[in-house]
């Protein structure tokens, strides 16, 4: 079934001028001290929001911040994000200091045409995230027209996601949800060699994602701290890396499912070690982990072999850090991964906060095929899941 998407909105029945349009955005961003450290879900959200200004519309623009747990949070307000929404769009930002009640109705009442409202964060309110049908009503109340362009909180099925589509009779996918759909469906249905790069700290965190690429991916290249669980199922000592134990029979299967299928799943074989994850400790490289060591990044033979997996790809999806990436001797795997999936002639796709934030850091983000607003969303998107916020914006026909 299809989706209906802004532009067919734009041009059906007068379009949106003057009307009151809300705008599901994920401008969920990583802050510190208050200040935005990377802005890359507030300009992925400006192409919608422009588009919409221009046409005339009342644009409320509704996001959530962080997991506040129904509870007002000063420090998870959305206030500097509006502050950086209205210098990245170059026009004001009003902002409503609640998304539902008389405040948010009262600023909604005031806003002209062709300008921006930002309501203050969704999960202020329990409502949200338990998808409640008198919250999503209360949101649907505020608008006439429902624009869903979150793709990052797509896997969530919450009342801006989900419930207030019941309620919002005109309906459509923001330009962003339609980019990442376009471009994860390249994952979807690769070409081949299709090679994937999955790291991160828990097997567990990616079981489904890793049991749906086995199957799928001609390599897949694990790295970060879940590589040790799989080390260890194949008997290989780990010192005092971190692992899942629990989950050592589920790697087995994986590497025995990998095999069965015909494809590649390839593991560490060396690593940079540690005797502890600060910053200063001593590091020291080799193929084995010694007693009292921790691995702590994959080491440069395994880059290498990664880098030249990467090399014969058409179609390369990486998501997770291949090593304890925020501290630096410990990041040369996630870059050296970054560089060479950057040096690719293949389509590339690259989701997850380290990952995005490594390919920044090199500078590469120009030459990667598609960067991915979401984490989880694009994770589950890939394993072939239905997302219900993408199933909520389907025309019934
Ligand atoms: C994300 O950061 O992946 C999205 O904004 C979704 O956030 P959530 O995992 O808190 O639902």
């Amino acid at each position: 079934m299809s989706i209906s998407k802004l532009d067919a909105l734009l041009n059906q029945g007068g379009g949106v001028s003057g009307l009151r349009v809300f705008v599901r955005a994920d401008l969920n961003v990583p802050l510190s001290d208050g200040k935005i450290s990377d802005d890359s879900r507030i300009r992925a959200s400006l192409p919608t929001i422009q588009k919409l200004c221009a046409a005339g519309a009342r644009v409320i623009v509704a996001s959530h911040l962080g997991r506040p747990k129904g509870q007002r949070k000063t420090e998870l307000s959305l206030a500097p994000v509006a502050a950086e929404l209205a210098k990245q769009l170059g026009v004001e930002v009003h902002f409503a200091p609640d998304c539902v009640g008389p405040e948010a109705e009262r600023a909604v009442a005031a806003l002209p045409s062709g300008q921006v409202l930002l309501l203050e964060n969704l999960r202020f309110h329990a409502e949200e995230t338990a998808n409640d049908p008198l919250f999503s009503k209360a949101l649907a109340d505020l608008a006439d027209v429902y624009v869903n362009d979150a793709f990052g909180a797509a896997h969530r099925a919450h009342a801006s996601t989900v419930g207030i589509t019941a309620f919002v009779k005109r309906k459509a996918a923001g330009l962003l949800l339609v980019k990442e759909i376009e471009h994860l469906n390249q994952v979807l249905h690769p070409r081949h060699p299709f090679v994937c790069f999955l790291g991160g700290v828990k097997v567990s965190d990616k079981l489904a994602a890793l049991d749906a690429l086995v199957l799928r991916a001609d390599v897949l290249a694990i790295g970060g701290a879940m590589a040790y669980t799989f080390l260890m199922s194949q008997g290989i000592s780990v010192g005092k890396s971190l692992v899942e134990p629990d989950l050592v029979s589920e790697a087995r299967r994986l590497i025995d499912a990998a095999k069965a299928a015909g494809h590649r799943l390839l593991l560490p074989v060396d690593h940079c070690t540690a005797p502890s994850l600060a910053a200063d400790a001593t590091v020291q490289i080799g193929s084995e982990i010694a007693d009292g060591w921790m691995g702590v990044d994959i080491g440069p033979k395994t880059a290498a072999l990664y880098a030249a997996e990467a090399q014969k790809a058409a179609t390369i999806f990486w998501n997770g850090p291949m090593g304890v990436f925020e501290v630096k001797n410990f990041a040369h795997g996630t870059l050296a991964v970054a560089e060479a999936i950057a040096n690719s002639s293949g389509t590339s796709i690259v989701g997850g906060g380290d990952s995005l934030a490594a390919v920044h850091q090199m500078g590469f983000a120009d030459r990667i095929s598609h960067l991915s607003t979401g984490g989880g969303a694009s994770l589950e998107y890939i394993q072939g899941k239905k997302l219900p916020g993408i199933v909520a914006l389907e025309k019934s026909e």
